[in-house]
């Protein structure tokens, strides 16, 4: 499948969920919820689920609740990321942040919700149950203390110190690379996948993870809020540590680039049909959004 292909395939999965419960009393958290998540983001993390799925011999369909649940938690993490307590942010997805439509209150919840709703999409789902475990547990690792919830705190933590290289690397590595990272791991689990290939794609996620995160620093100073859909400068008004701060743009580019090739090397000998991961991981390395 394409990128353009496995898009379609996840916009129109995702657009199933929650709709039904827009006629009951609780319809408007379930509009609030449906709000963010089909307002139309890259769908990386999906896309991961589903190719690492293929690629480790498993069924893509079967694993499309699993890759609906991944953009749910990340959904929800953006939610909660824009929220005035956190980096307070009024555009996202090229729209109003959830909390500027709906209030704080409604906001938070639908970010609960949507997190909840993402564990118990992978857990209803016609999987194995082994698997279905697995690619929970895989989700709470990431998601938890030692994943996105840790880095975001971290995150927080940092905001106006001077913070080094390694501290920088830490953060990222958890806000934003636990999560890419389980959804390599999570479309594996998927397929039923071996030891051997859940380690290749934790690799590969990783170095795509902080790939990414040095990319979206970049973004942040060097593109335009109609291009990205979110606002520009948000970081330095936020008084964040950043890799763009920290390093500048040559030494960025270059950084990304380093990442992106340890990442693709990391599927060399594990997968044999790795053209369009080491294609999504080239042109997330020149995004523009
Ligand atoms: C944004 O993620 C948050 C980060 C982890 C940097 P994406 O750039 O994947 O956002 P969407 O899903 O396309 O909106
Ligand atoms: C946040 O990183 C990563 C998340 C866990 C959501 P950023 O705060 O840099 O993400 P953007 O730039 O707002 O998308
Ligand atoms: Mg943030
Ligand atoms: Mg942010
Ligand atoms: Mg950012």
């Amino acid at each position: 499948m394409t990128e353009k292909e496995y898009k379609a395939l996840i916009d129109k999965a995702l657009d199933g969920y929650f709709k039904a419960h827009e006629e009951l009393p609780q319809g408007g958290l379930a509009q609030a919820m449906r709000y963010s998540l089909l307002a139309g983001g890259k769908r990386i993390r999906p896309m991961l689920v589903l190719e690492f799925c293929r690629v480790s011999g498993g069924d893509v369909d079967a694993a499309l609740p699993v890759a609906c649940a991944l953009e749910m938690l990340h959904t929800y993490s953006l939610i909660h990321d824009d929220l005035p307590c956190m980096d307070n942010d009024e555009l996202r997805r090229g729209r109003p942040t959830n909390h500027v439509v709906y209030g704080e209150c409604t906001a938070t919840l639908a970010g609960d919700a949507l997190q909840a709703e993402a564990f118990g999409t992978i857990l209803r789902s016609g999987l194995p149950a082994d698997r279905r475990a697995a690619c929970a547990e895989i989700l709470a690792g990431a998601v938890g203390l030692d994943g996105m919830c840790g880095g975001q705190y971290l995150d927080m933590l940092g905001e106006g110190k001077k913070l080094t290289a390694r501290e920088l690397d830490e953060i990222n590595s958890r806000k934003t690379g636990a999560l890419l990272t389980a959804a390599c791991q999570m479309g594996v689990a998927a397929a039923g996948g071996n030891e051997k290939m859940l380690e290749a794609a934790g690799m590969f996620g990783a170095g795509l993870g902080m790939a990414f995160q040095i990319r979206d620093d970049m973004l942040d100073v060097l593109s335009t809020e109609e291009e990205l859909g979110k606002p520009i400068g948000s970081d330095a008004q936020e008084c964040k540590n950043t890799y763009m701060a920290l390093y500048g743009q040559e030494e960025c580019a270059r950084m990304v680039n380093k990442l992106t090739d340890y990442a693709k090397s990391a599927l060399n000998g594990v997968f044999a049909d790795t053209g369009f991961l080491c294609g999504l991981a080239d042109s997330l390395a020149l995004r523009k959004k």
